[in-house]
C-alpha cells in the first residue's frame, strides 16, 4: 500500500487480537513515529511499550485510579478498568516530555507528540495492522501518571493500542473536501 492510499482508508479498529506484530512491522511503526514533525527538533517524545502481563499491571493501575476517585466504586466497574488493556495485545503509551522552550510552546510539543501517533496509525494501516487511539480519564489521572514512572513535565497523547484486527473492517462515509477547505479571502 503506498501512502496516498494509507492516508486515504485508514480507519481505527476497535477490536484487536493476539499476535503482538512482529518485531519487523513493529519496527515499521516505531520509525515513522520518529518522522513526526518536529518544531526545532526537540524530540519531545517518548514511548512505553505495554504487552503480555505488563498490561495487567496497567490494568491494575486503572483500577487503582478510579478506586481513588470513587471510593463507593463496584467490583464490576474496577473489573471494567483492569480489563481494558487486554483489548489488544499491545498498548503503544505515547507520552509528551515537554520542555520549557521560548520558542516552541508547550501546545506545539503536544501536536508534534500527536503527529507521532497518527504516523504510527498510519503505518500500521499500511502493514494491514489494525490500531486505535485511546485516551479518557485514565490518559489524564495522576495515580497513572506516577503507576508509569512519568515525570511532572510529562504528559500522556495516547493509548495506542495495536493488533490483528478482529471482525470486519469500518465502513466510513467519505467527506466532501469543499465543506471542509475553502478559500480564503473568500472570492467574490
Ligand atoms: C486524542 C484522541 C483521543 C481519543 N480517545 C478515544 C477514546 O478514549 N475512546 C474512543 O473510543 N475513541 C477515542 N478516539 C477516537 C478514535 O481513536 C477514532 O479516531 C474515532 O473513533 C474515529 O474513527 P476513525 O479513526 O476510524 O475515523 C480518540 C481520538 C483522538 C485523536
Amino acid at each position: 500500500m503506498d501512502a496516498l492510499e494509507a492516508m486515504h482508508t485508514r480507519v481505527s479498529a476497535p477490536r484487536l487480537m493476539d499476535p503482538v506484530p512482529t518485531p519487523d512491522v513493529l519496527k515499521n511503526i516505531f520509525k515513522a513515529a520518529l518522522r513526526a514533525p518536529d518544531h526545532l527538533v526537540l524530540r519531545p517524545w517518548r514511548f512505553l511499550l505495554v504487552s503480555g502481563v505488563g498490561r495487567e499491571r496497567l490494568g491494575e493501575i486503572f483500577a487503582a485510579a478510579a478506586q481513588s476517585d470513587d471510593t463507593d466504586i463496584t467490583a464490576g466497574q474496577l473489573q471494567r478498568e483492569r480489563i481494558k488493556p487486554l483489548r489488544a495485545p499491545l498498548i503503544v503509551i505515547a507520552v509528551a516530555v515537554i520542555r520549557a522552550h521560548s520558542e516552541v510552546p508547550e501546545i506545539e510539543q503536544l501536536i508534534s507528540t500527536g503527529a507521532t501517533v497518527n504516523n504510527m496509525m498510519l503505518s500500521a494501516h499500511s502493514q494491514g495492522i489494525g490500531a486505535m487511539w485511546r485516551t479518557g480519564v485514565m490518559a489524564y489521572h495522576p495515580v497513572v501518571k506516577a503507576g508509569l514512572g512519568l515525570a511532572g513535565h510529562e504528559k500522556i497523547v495516547g493509548f495506542l493500542y495495536l493488533g490483528h484486527i478482529q471482525g470486519r473492517v469500518k465502513e466510513v462515509p467519505e467527506l466532501i473536501v469543499s465543506e471542509f477547505f475553502k478559500e480564503w479571502p473568500q472570492k467574490s
